[in-house]
């Protein structure tokens, strides 16, 4: 493959404030490690997939991978004809211990890379119900344009600038402001440049996501649009919502 997918799932989910690591909780039977994996294995072309998971959790990650794969790459089922559509691709699953913070799991996720690969996505496993689709388009626009990309979403509340004390300094103009998710992807050059600058100026802490260490390297990195279902589960509440989403979607 090309494309590597970079899942990092070495949180420990503070916000959501369960006994397991946030990757491993269930949402309707299934851990949000393996409804992620899921979309992933839906993606149109042959993809290296990194888990970045917790270290003393890496057998469990492991488990979770292999089901997802053996769903996928089951052999012809009785319902569905020999003739029929052509097997997916066939996806390899590396697992690694994370570290302290999401970058220093990007980091350790980056090391895993095959040669072969040369656009890496990074995607946050706590964004579970992220459609496929959403996945193939970013990597066809970081193909088409060269840049890192990533996607968002306008904003919908009025967003105001305040001080310590609550006091309104003023309002922000929302037309210049994005939401924006995962997966963000990268040609894998620019993101291994991206992190090197980082780690050398200090900038590790400040940075929270992949798209701010390649845009204060001074990379370019443009926003697609995102997807509802591509927001992130951070809160009980978050956990709610996508339990209500999925019973919706199975009627
Ligand atoms: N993540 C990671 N390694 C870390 C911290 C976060 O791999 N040291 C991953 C999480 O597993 C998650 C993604 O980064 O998939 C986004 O982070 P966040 O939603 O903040 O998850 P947590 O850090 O686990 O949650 P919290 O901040 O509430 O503790
Ligand atoms: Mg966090």
């Amino acid at each position: 493959p090309s494309v590597a997918v970079i899942v990092v799932a070495a949180g420990s989910g503070s916000r959501l404030g369960h006994a397991v690591p946030k990757a491993f909780v269930p949402l309707q039977m299934r851990p949000l490690l393996e409804r992620a994996l899921d979309s992933i294995f839906r993606m149109r072309e042959a993809v290296q997939i990194i888990v970045v998971a917790p270290s003393d959790r890496l057998t469990d990650a492991r488990g979770i991978a292999a089901q997802v794969a053996a769903r996928h790459e089951a052999p012809v089922s009785p319902n569905r004809p020999a003739s029929g559509p052509a097997a997916p691709p066939s996806r390899t699953v590396t697992i690694v211990g994370g570290g302290r913070t999401r970058q220093d799991s990007v980091d350790r996720g980056m090391s895993a890379l095959i040669p072969s690969i040369d656009i890496v996505l990074v995607h946050d496993a706590a964004r579970a119900l992220t459609p496929a689709a959403l996945c193939d388009e970013v990597v066809a626009a970081v193909r088409s344009t060269g840049h890192g990309i990533i996607p968002g979403l306008p904003l919908v509340d009025t967003i105001k600038r305040i001080a310590n004390s609550g006091a309104i300094l003023g309002t922000v103009d929302r037309s210049e402001l994005s939401a924006v998710q995962t997966p963000q992807g990268f040609p894998r050059s620019m993101l291994a440049e991206a992190h090197t600058w980082a780690a050398q100026n200090g900038r590790f802490e400040a940075l929270t996501d992949d798209a701010a260490l390649v845009a204060d390297a001074g990379l370019p990195v443009s926003v697609i649009p995102g997807h509802q279902l591509a927001f992130k589960i951070t809160t009980p509440e978050d956990l709610e919502r996508a339990e209500l989403i999925l019973q919706a979607a199975l009627g």
